[in-house]
């Protein structure tokens, strides 16, 4: 009985302990305490961005010794990989935000958070121009910052080509009110559809659903869109389900060419038996408010009729990044983006501008797993910067002492002090960032996802509902917080018990 009441107790202190535990991370999550202000004297950094590159490097920046202000025309973080998820009601919009202030009020530094738009960058004179261009305004809406170092991370905008109607008639699939505009169109060809004394011409053009772009985010979206005709579709609107169609438009011969072979005929098949229609070698060559114009494999030109268009035919650089790299003529020369050196800094800037993600142009994919590992690594870099600033100061205090008349001892002291700084400071370099691989993963749809992964002395290639599963919980362990984690569970949980369209007119 002395044990079973030992047991008891232990029981009970382990619990308590792991109340305590939970009580006081909760406590210090609400109540992240004081912030030191800005100070004079710090360098100062200007993050442009609070996507996937900006947020790892706020997220792993040491605030101690910087000055940081972030300035984004959205003042949250957006976890792009379940986009399509929350386009269909799957998930909802809230669930994949994380307000950049959750993150900057954390530091020990205070971070000025600026929502705002970055117009241009003048790099000679290393300042910032931003407008408010948000719908309320106050009496000044545009200003000028300085800057010691600009941590660039603005992403990239979907690509156009110049197609004409792109702009007008399709959605795009990048930000949250892509997704939202996405929910809005696609109600209104079912609801339009279903319009009393429509021919039946036009219920099928209106729900044609035509997806540009074999890449991951096209196949990923066709696969959710398919996921919704199937399980909710089928029961709101029965007249309807039957006559929805998807159609993947891609230009190339295969759908996502990142893939190896293995899963991409395993996702033609998939999309085969789900009855989404590919038509790969096919490029899009004008929209129009209800068809589209394709140039077939024959070369010949074929008009489509279609209720709604989604754009994701890739990334292009913005206008502001354009600017930027026009003026250094000689030094940024890569069509793609931002060419950059193995430290993150942009060629030509002296070490002043470092650029990262969707905008650079590197070896590795535009992906939010390269964009967060730079982020993570700069914010390491800057730590060493710190330190090598330090060495420097001292390297420096040290010079001036001796240049003042000391008794001998110290004179020889302060010599050897400052030949030791300056040994070290010589000897300072800062570590080159290192890609590492983990894998590249993508739903499909009917709860089949595929995933090329890094092994040993290879990849290993699969495919299937065992995969979803390993995607599902990979994508929920990258999420930013445990509210986001929770949210994105209770929505899967919610999806399976009522379905998803409640969620289209949240
Ligand atoms: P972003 O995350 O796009 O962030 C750019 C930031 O800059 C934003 O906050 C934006 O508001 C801000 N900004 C824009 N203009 C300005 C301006 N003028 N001034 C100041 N700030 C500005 N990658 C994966 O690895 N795995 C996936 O599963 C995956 N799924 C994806 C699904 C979808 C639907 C999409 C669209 C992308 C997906 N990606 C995925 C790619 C990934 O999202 C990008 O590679 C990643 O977002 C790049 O990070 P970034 O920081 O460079 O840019
Ligand atoms: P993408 O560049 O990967 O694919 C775009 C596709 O559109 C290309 O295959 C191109 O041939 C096609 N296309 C272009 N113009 C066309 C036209 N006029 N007609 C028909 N087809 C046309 O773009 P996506 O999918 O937006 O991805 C962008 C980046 O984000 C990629 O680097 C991708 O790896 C990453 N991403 C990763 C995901 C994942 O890992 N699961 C999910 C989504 C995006």
């Amino acid at each position: 009985s002395r044990f079973k009441s030992a047991v008891t107790i232990a029981n009970r202190t382990f619990w308590l302990a792991l109340l305590a535990g939970a009580g006081s991370f909760y406590y210090k999550d609400r109540n992240p305490g004081p912030q030191l202000p800005h100070e004079a004297g710090k360098k100062n950094i200007v993050v442009l961005g609070s996507g996937w590159g900006a947020t790892a490097f706020l997220n792993a920046l040491d605030t101690t010794e910087y000055n940081v202000t972030v300035i984004s025309p959205r003042n949250y973080f957006l976890f792009t990989p379940l986009l399509p998820s929350v386009a269909v009601g799957t998930l909802s919009t809230r669930s994949i935000l994380q307000p950049t202030r959750y993150v900057t009020r954390h530091k020990t530094r205070n971070v000025k958070v600026i929502e705002a738009e970055a117009q241009s960058v003048d790099v000679a004179n290393k300042t910032v121009s931003f407008i408010d261009n948000s719908d309320i305004q106050g009496s000044v809406s545009s200003t000028t910052l300085p800057y010691d170092y600009l941590v660039y991370a603005v992403g990239a905008e979907t690509q156009t080509f110049g197609i004409p109607g792109v702009q007008e008639h399709a959605c795009f699939m990048k930000e949250l009110n892509d997704a939202e505009k996405f929910q809005r169109r696609f109600l209104d060809c079912l609801e339009s559809a279903a319009f009393p004394g429509q021919s039946e011409e036009e219920i099928d053009r209106l729900l044609h659903m035509v997806v540009v772009g074999g890449g991951p985010t096209g196949v990923e979206l066709s696969g959710e869109l398919h996921d919704f005709l199937e399980e909710d579709l089928k029961s709101w609107y029965p007249e309807l389900a039957g006559r929805i169609k998807i159609t993947l438009v891609e230009a190339l011969p295969s759908v996502l060419p990142m893939f190896s072979k293995r899963l991409i005929d395993y996702t033609m098949s998939t999309f085969k038996e789900s009855k989404i229609d590919i038509m790969t070698q096919t490029m899009v060559k004008e929209i129009k408010e209800r068809s589209v114009t394709l140039a077939m494999p024959d070369k010949s030109i074929s008009e489509m009729p279609c209720g709604m268009v989604v754009w994701a035919a890739g990334n292009r650089n913005r206008k502001i990044t354009q600017d930027l790299m026009a003026q250094l003529p000689a030094d940024q020369t890569n069509k793609r983006g931002i060419t950059i050196d193995e430290s993150m800094q942009m060629k030509g800037t002296n070490g002043s501008i470092f650029a990262l993600g969707d905008c650079t142009a590197s070896s590795h994919a535009p992906t939010a797993q390269v964009a967060s590992q730079q982020g993570a690594y700069l914010a390491r870099a800057f730590a060493q910067r710190a330190k090598r600033d330090a060495l420097q100061t001292q390297v420096t205090d040290l010079e001036n002492t001796l240049a003042m008349t000391l008794h001998d001892d110290t004179q020889k002291q302060v010599k050897e002090e400052a030949e030791s700084a300056r040994r070290a400071l010589a000897k300072f370099k800062i570590r080159p960032f290192t890609y590492s691989h983990q894998g590249t993963l993508a739903y499909i749809g009917s709860d089949k996802a595929i995933a090329d992964l890094p092994l040993l002395n290879g990849s290993l290639a699969s495919g299937g509902v065992l995969t979803y599963y390993f995607w599902r919980s990979a994508y929920l362990s990258t999420l930013f917080s445990l509210r986001n984690r929770t949210l994105v569970a209770t929505d899967w949980v919610r999806t399976k018990i009522f379905g998803r369209f409640y969620a289209l007119f949240a």
